[in-house]
């Protein structure tokens, strides 16, 4: 079975290609690489020792994305991750990312019709949620005021697969609503690729403990939280990959349209993130602590049971996995600026 998997050489969507060749599926990555490298298309194919058919496009133009179809007219799924997905960027940038992030979904939901795909899988964030009043949080929380343009993005594409479901009974959508994607494949081929500074926490950790970064700056330790620092929910990239089988494979005989939090049901602070990474590395690093960063929520973390429950899916890998493989993947790259 062909899927097509857009902004497929991305930090999530190189990882879920490689679940889909373990699965027997046949993907197709799109990419205009605007946030990720062409390299990454030849790690894949080392790991799982296959050719992936892969086109260099912007999914948001239709001149570039309907030739794809017309040549694999196979394709019967899509899992749609192409989006520009930094927070602080967005706020500087609202048009790009407006225009981005909900051009390209309506550009392959219009090619999904024309062409007779039905099945979709959207990868949304557990920022659709803002700053929740209860925690753990699940998939009936309020979705709440944006507190970003990038979050504001994701709701809004959210609306409009709920829209398209209404008026579409034979579109099949399944919205993933991630909390914290970390690490990298064990292989330590394929991982996490900030352009620039990085804005997360975990690629930050890593330059950090590489040297490329002279401190990690924790920003704010004054949180009504155990140690005063945020907590999150942090899971292994190589779960949420997995997610995205269950979702694309899942028959949901209630609906055509379903959404599920990927999540550990766990939080962790920034603070015993660090703790583990240096126990886990031995490798120690500067850290400071600093001010609260603006738009940063004390607390959130999943309710994941709807997950277990409906797709049998569940975080398997450990935080102390996820970092070692963080640490791995960061020592095999070059520092570039
Ligand atoms: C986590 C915690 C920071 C960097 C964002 C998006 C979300 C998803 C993941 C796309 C916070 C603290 C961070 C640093 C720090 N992206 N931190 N020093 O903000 O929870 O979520 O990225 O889907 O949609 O909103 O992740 O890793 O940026 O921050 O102290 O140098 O780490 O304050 O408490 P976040 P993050």
């Amino acid at each position: 079975m062909k899927i097509l998997v857009t902004g497929g050489a991305g930090f999530i969507g190189s990882h879920t290609v490689v679940e889909l060749v373990h699965a027997g599926f046949e993907p197709i990555i799109v990419d205009n690489f605007s946030n990720s490298d062409l390299s990454i298309v030849g790690k894949i194919q080392e790991i799982t020792g296959r050719k992936i058919s892969f086109y260099q496009i912007d999914c948001k133009l239709d001149d570039h994305l309907e030739p794809i179809f017309l040549e694999n007219p196979e394709i019967e799924g899509v899992i749609h991750f192409a989006a520009y997905k930094a927070v602080g960027e967005s706020v500087s940038e609202p048009e790009k990312y407006y225009h981005n992030n909900i051009a390209s979904l309506t550009c392959v939901c219009r090619m999904m019709k024309k062409y007779g795909v039905n099945k979709f899988v959207f990868s949304s964030s557990c920022t659709v949620y803002g700053n929740p009043e209860v925690i753990p949080v699940n998939e009936k929380a309020p979705i709440k005021e944006a507190l970003n343009p990038y979050a504001h993005t994701k709701q809004l594409a959210e609306e409009i697969l709920f829209g398209l479901c209404q008026y579409n009974q034979d579109l099949e959508v399944v919205i993933l609503r991630y909390f914290n994607p970390i690490g990298a494949h064990e292989s330590g081929l394929i991982g996490e690729l900030p352009i620039g500074v990085p804005n997360n926490l975990v690629p930050y950790i890593t330059q950090t403990a590489a040297g490329w970064r002279d401190s990690l700056v924790v920003f704010g330790k004054d949180y009504s939280t155990a140690d005063g620092t945020c907590i999150r929910d942090f899971i292994h990239v190589e779960d949420l990959a997995k997610a995205h089988l269950k979702a694309l494979m899942w028959k949901n005989p209630e609906s055509n349209l379903e959404v599920f939090n990927i999540g550990s049901g766990v939080g962790h602070s920034v603070q015993s993130l660090i703790d583990i990474f240096i126990n886990e590395t031995g490798i120690d690093f500067p850290v400071k602590y600093g001010e609260r960063r603006p738009g940063d929520i004390p607390a959130i973390f999943a309710s994941a049971e709807k997950a277990l429950g409906l797709l049998n899916w569940k975080t398997e890998r450990t935080l102390e996995e996820a970092l070692r493989h963080a640490w791995n993947w960061q020592q095999t790259l070059e520092k570039t600026e």
